[in-house]
Parts: structure tokens; C-alpha cells; sequence
């Protein structure tokens, strides 16, 4: 009984942050839209064609903003109820990690940098694209979300033989320790925000995506000092199964949980 009470807590707890959350993360871009839509509704006759765009641009923004959380509440709510999809394909990773610094290098702050370095030769292995895409990105976004404008974020990728570790170290705000236990649940948000926007569901969903390729994930920081997340992922099977030796491990521990 006091289990299924725990739990009944916990339900509550979680729908209630739910709501706050929505409530929160979804009146800035609404009231943005309106705010748009209400000043082209009346002005937009003798505007040309490039401030209508312009115009259109912005209230599209909004939308996309909007989709992509309302995408995280779906996938968080797959990968609690154990029915992440993983489809692991070989893949390049360093490639991968490439393309994807281009990405964030696009949204970074005017003053801040991302140094990107490799270390090791990085096999070809097999991952979920979409899941990794998930875990950098957000970890990524995470450490220029919350730190200031002029400063610098490492990427570390280090490859051996038998696991791949990516390193996101940050000069940000950091985490406070109280909060670093509840750091992957969903919706935690920690105290130290301010106004900062998000809805507290990336790392819960890169906390999942990293599990399903049988990897871990760990945290250093220190208020006011700077966070480093490391995520290691096997890549091979122990040398004890050498008819497997040409297989991720994560691949195989899906086999047998599935
Ligand atoms: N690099 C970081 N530096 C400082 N705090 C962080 C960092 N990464 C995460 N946090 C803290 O952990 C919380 C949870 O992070 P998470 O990525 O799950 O959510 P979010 O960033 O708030 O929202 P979203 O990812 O949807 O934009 C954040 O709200 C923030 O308080
Ligand atoms: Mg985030």
C-alpha cells in the first residue's frame, strides 16, 4: 500500500509539473503569435512583401518552437513507459559530431565558442541516429542555454576500441548540488534558472536514449563555475563473446530485453 501511495505521489507531482510547465513554456510563444498576427492584421496593407515575410517568419518560429516541445512531451512519455524505438545503423560518427557542431555553432551567442576536439581513432559502430542526435543536441544546447555570452564550450569526442566518450564541459551557471539527484527526471527544473526558458524534458529523454545504447551518463559541476556532462556508450562486446566481437553491445542488450 505505501508503495502504490508513493507512486499515486509521484503521478501527481508529475502531472502538476506538467501543467506548470505548459502553462509556462507555451504562453511566450502564444502571446509572441497573437502580439504578431494582432500588428499584421492591422498594418500588414501597406507593408511589402519582404516585412509580411518577415512578419511570417516570426509567427512560423513560434509555431516550430511549440511543435518541438509538444515532440519531447511525446518522446519523454515513450522512453518512461520503456518504448523508446531503437534502431541502431552504422554510423560515422565522426561525420556526425561535425555536421552537428555546424548546427549549434549557428545558434550560439554572439561572443560564445565551441571548440570541438577528437581524440582517438573513432571505429565505425553502430548507434540510433535520431536517439544520439537527441543526447548531443540537447546536452549542447544545454551548455550555451545556460551560460554567459562570452564564453567557451568543449566538445570532446574519445574514441578506443571498446567505448566512444563525448565530454560537454560549460563555464555556465552550474548545477546546484540539491539538485543534481533529481537532475534527469522529467520537467526538474533547477533553482537557479532565473528566466531562463526550457521544459526541464532534454536530459530526461537523453538520460533514456543514452540507457537504450547501454551507456551512462554522469555530471560535474559547480554553481557558478561550470558543468561538464560525460556520456560513454560500449561500442563492442566483451572479448568473452568473440563471435559477437563486430557488434555493439548496446545492439545486444536490446536483443535480449526485446
Ligand atoms: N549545462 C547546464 N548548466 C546549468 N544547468 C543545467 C545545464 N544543463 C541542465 N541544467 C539544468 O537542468 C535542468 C534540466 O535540463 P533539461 O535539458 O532537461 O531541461 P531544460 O533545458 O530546462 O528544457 P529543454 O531541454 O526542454 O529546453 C535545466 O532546467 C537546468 O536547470
Ligand atoms: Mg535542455
Amino acid at each position: 500500500i505505501r508503495k502504490s501511495l508513493e507512486r499515486e505521489k509521484e503521478l501527481t507531482e508529475l502531472k502538476s509539473r506538467f501543467i506548470s510547465m505548459t502553462s509556462h513554456e507555451f504562453r511566450t510563444p502564444l502571446t509572441s503569435i497573437m502580439g504578431v498576427t494582432e500588428i499584421f492584421k492591422y498594418y500588414s496593407q501597406n507593408w511589402n512583401e519582404e516585412k509580411k515575410q518577415n512578419y511570417l517568419d516570426r509567427i512560423q518560429a513560434n509555431i516550430k518552437h511549440m511543435l518541438h516541445m509538444l515532440d519531447d512531451v511525446l518522446v519523454v512519455n515513450k522512453a518512461n513507459a520503456g518504448k523508446l524505438k531503437f534502431n541502431p545503423t552504422p554510423l560515422n560518427l565522426l561525420e556526425f559530431c561535425r555536421d552537428l557542431v555546424e548546427e549549434i555553432e549557428l545558434g550560439l551567442g554572439t561572443e560564445q565558442t565551441l571548440v570541438f576536439a577528437i581524440q582517438g581513432e573513432c571505429p565505425e559502430a553502430e548507434f540510433d541516429e535520431q536517439l544520439l542526435r537527441h543526447i548531443l543536441r540537447n546536452l549542447l544546447s544545454n551548455a550555451t542555454k545556460y551560460s554567459p555570452n562570452e564564453s567557451t564550450i568543449n566538445f570532446d569526442l574519445i574514441c578506443n576500441q571498446e567505448e566512444v566518450t563525448f565530454k560537454v564541459k560549460d563555464q555556465g551557471i552550474g548545477i546546484p548540488e540539491e539538485d543534481q539527484k533529481q537532475l534527469f527526471e522529467s520537467f526538474h527544473r533547477c533553482n537557479n534558472v532565473g528566466n531562463i526558458p526550457g521544459t526541464g524534458l532534454g536530459l530526461a529523454i537523453v538520460k533514456q536514449s543514452v540507457e537504450v545504447h547501454g551507456g551512462e551518463i554522469t555530471v560535474n559541476s559547480q554553481v557558478g563555475i561550470g558543468t561538464t556532462f560525460t556520456v560513454t556508450i560500449p561500442l563492442y562486446s566483451p572479448a568473452a563473446a568473440p563471435e559477437q566481437v563486430q557488434r555493439p553491445r548496446a545492439v545486444c542488450q536490446l536483443a535480449v530485453g526485446s
